[in-house]
């Protein structure tokens, strides 16, 4: 029997156990042995791992989080990290290696190929930040979260005549402030792909109150900032990526629209609410579809590639297509959701 390992790297996202169950149970048919290996990379530098059967894989389709737990290990850091990582491959005996990830997961994939080694991967993020895909799974879940936390804002927002800020992340893209924003009906939405301008933000606000409307939603992404200010950190400690903990751009803004428009304003961050419990039923199938096509890459020998959406349709696309640039918001999408702006 062909053993084949699955990994999952990076921010746990819904959506994760319903691709690993995908594998294994595509893998099964195929007679592939499957290795979960345990907390993303660091996993596999350490030989740490659970053989998956049919019953390790039962009743997880909906759970949220990751069975196989999840780590921001990159494993090219250590000296003698890509050598660790050839040597486990080999000592496990493994024949492909199914990773899924977002950008620094599958960077680390595009390496680990590169060292001559048959890796496919799998597209995750909650962001939709990853170029190649029209979607990843988990993003459809992240949206639906923050759109209930709109819906349920309004009310209190209404009730009490406020201007509330809801923060939700996304990094360095707006996808989730646009999607979530709009299926909610906020008043501005601000994303990284756009600076701040402050007094545009107060004039869409007074608008709507010279309208009758006392109340305002105003969605902002965590990696938005304000024209000629710095990106909001909670903090500078950086990840084995160098990503720094963005977060904070809510109160600024709250502060800023309270001082300069004077509108009684609060705050709401929605935080890892976003990506934790289960997924949607459309991250489910999205997660399987991934999971099956990238077992059937595995068996057609496809590596050093990825699952993508494109359309309606799964396909393979080179990874270093998914990684060459991350994937920012339509402006075509945003010029739409302007439209209800204010
Ligand atoms: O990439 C997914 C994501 O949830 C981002 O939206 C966010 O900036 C980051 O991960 C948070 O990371 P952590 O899990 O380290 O708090």
């Amino acid at each position: 029997m062909k053993k084949i390992g699955i990994l999952n790297g990076g921010g746990d996202c819904p959506g994760l156990n319903a691709v690993i169950r995908a594998v294994v149970r595509r893998g099964a048919q195929l007679s592939f042995q499957t290795l979960g290996i345990k907390w993303g990379w660091a996993g596999l530098l350490e030989r740490d791992y659970e053989v998956l059967d049919l019953k390790s894989v039962s009743g997880i389709l909906h759970r949220g989080g990751t069975i196989l737990g999840t780590s921001r290990t990159n494993p090219f850091k250590d000296k003698d990290g890509g050598k660790r990582i050839k040597d486990n491959f080999s000592t496990l005996a493994l024949h492909a290696l199914v990773v899924v990830g977002g950008e620094d997961t599958l960077g680390v994939a595009l390496k680990v190929h590169e060292l001559g080694l048959p890796v496919v991967g799998i597209p995750k993020t909650i962001d939709n930040d990853l170029a190649g895909t029209d979607l990843t799974f988990g993003f459809d879940t992240a949206v639906s979260i923050a759109t209930e936390a709109i819906d349920r804002l309004h009310t209190t927002a209404e009730s009490h005549n406020r201007v509330i800020v809801v923060e939700v992340m996304g990094r360095g893209t707006g996808w989730i402030a646009t999607f979530a924003g709009l299926a909610g009906g906020a008043d501005v939405i601000l994303i990284p792909e756009k600076p701040i301008k402050l007094d545009q933000v107060c004039e869409l606000i007074a608008r709507r109150h010279a309208r009758g409307k006392d109340f305002s939603i105003v969605v902002v992404a965590e990696g938005a900032k304000i024209e000629g200010q710095e990106t909001v950190k909670t903090s500078k400690r950086k990840d084995a990526f160098g990503h720094e903990q963005l977060g904070g751009i809510g109160q600024t803004l709250a502060r800023e629209i309270e001082s300069r428009c004077d509108f009684e304003t609060r705050v709401t961050v929605l935080g890892h609410v976003q990506r934790g419990g289960g997924p949607t039923a459309f991250d489910r199938i999205l997660a399987t579809r991934f999971g099956v096509f990238a077992t059937d890459m595995v068996d057609r020998g496809e590596f050093g590639k990825m699952a993508a959406l494109r359309g309606n349709q799964i396909e393979s696309i080179p990874l270093a297509e998914a990684l060459q640039a991350c994937k920012t918001v339509d402006p075509e999408i945003f010029k739409m959701a302007e439209v209800f702006f204010g």
